[in-house]
């Protein structure tokens, strides 16, 4: 049995993952911004971390094995220049106090996985790109995966296997960006988002867990596209969630300047499209639970 170490361990995908792990009879540390969120069980125990003031509570890395650094602040908030100062630094800062407690004590910890996210590459409709391409995009949130993914590979002359999980739109019921496209289209207010032909790379959350859940047993190392093989454009995707909730769609996509001007320059998010391989992933053996979106709609919402 292994102990891992989780920041961010209270969101999304976090929390899912603990659950994943505990069922298995693994030990979960894990660390919070919030003293609220600290609880103490045998085989889950929170500790308090705040990397904009570089506190760490030591004790979080007693007999750890893996870290997974998931922490981050969230990127659908309004993007002012503070808050996109905060969504870097809660990445790399957090990243940078977890390396120096590392290095203070040596040959112990043998992996971390980082999540990271698919807005490294460049847009695409057509072409697929997989994870050795070098070519990048040039944006604000390409920006934070490198600079996130810096503050992983730090890790290995500590001697850590470095494994970073590109991740694509989790699909979940409780959280994130689906239940924002659902809503709408509950009320009967649904529509595609400019020309709907964005291509949208995805996952299930039962899918994303099990992923991380792989990356610690086989120790994977370097970088995968934590994506389906089935990718969707923005319009196929509102069909499909439309036909699942049985409602119409009867309104004209939403011009892309309407939404720069509601959101401003996170519209981003609604309109770039990612059109990404998981051939890396299935080359590890991992099974998709639902590598079809009408699947994992369904699963969520039906
Ligand atoms: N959900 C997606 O579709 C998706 C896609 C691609 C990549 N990712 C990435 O995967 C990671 C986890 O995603 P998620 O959806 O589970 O995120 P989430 O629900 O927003 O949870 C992230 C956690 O990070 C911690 N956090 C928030 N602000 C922080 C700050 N300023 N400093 C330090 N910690 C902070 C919080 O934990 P505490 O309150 O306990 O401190 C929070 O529970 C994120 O880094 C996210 O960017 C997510």
């Amino acid at each position: 049995m292994m102990k891992i170490l989780i920041t961010g361990a209270t969101g999304l995908i976090g929390k899912e993952l603990t659950q994943l792990l505990l069922a298995n009879n693994h030990t979960v540390h894990y660390l919070t911004t919030s003293k609220t969120k600290i609880e103490e069980q045998s085989n889950y125990i929170g500790f308090y971390w705040n990397p904009q003031e570089g506190k760490i509570d030591e004790n979080c890395l007693y007999g750890v094995d893996v870290i997974v650094h998931l922490a981050g602040a969230n990127i659908a908030n309004r993007w002012t220049n503070a808050y996109k100062q905060e969504i870097i630094e809660s990445r790399t800062l957090s990243g940078e106090l977890l390396f120096n407690l590392v290095k203070k004590y040596p040959n112990q910890v043998k992996q971390i996985i980082s999540a990271s996210g698919t807005a490294i590459y460049p847009e695409s409709l057509s072409t697929i790109y997989d994870e050795t391409t070098t070519e990048t995009e040039d944006s604000f949130l390409s920006h934070v995966v490198k600079k996130w993914e810096e503050a992983a590979d730090r890790f290995q002359v500590l001697g850590l296997k470095v494994c970073k999980l590109r991740t694509g739109i989790v699909l979940s019921n409780k959280g994130g960006a689906l239940p924002e496209m659902v809503k709408p289209i509950k009320f009967g207010f649904g529509a595609g988002m400019g020309s709907g032909k964005q291509m949208q790379s995805w996952i299930h959350i039962t899918d994303l867990v099990s992923l991380y859940y792989l990356a610690i047993e086989k120790q994977l190392e370097g970088v995968y596209n934590a994506v389906t093989p089935n990718p969707i454009s923005n319009q196929q995707l509102t069909k499909v969630i439309a036909k699942t909730l049985k409602k119409p769609l009867f309104l004209p996509n939403i011009p892309k300047f309407i939404m720069q001007l509601i959101l401003g320059e996170m519209s981003y998010l609604l309109f770039s499209g990612k059109n990404l391989s998981a051939e890396k992933v299935i080359k590890t053996g991992f099974r998709f639970q639902f590598p079809k979106i009408e699947q994992a709609i369904a699963d969520l919402y039906a």
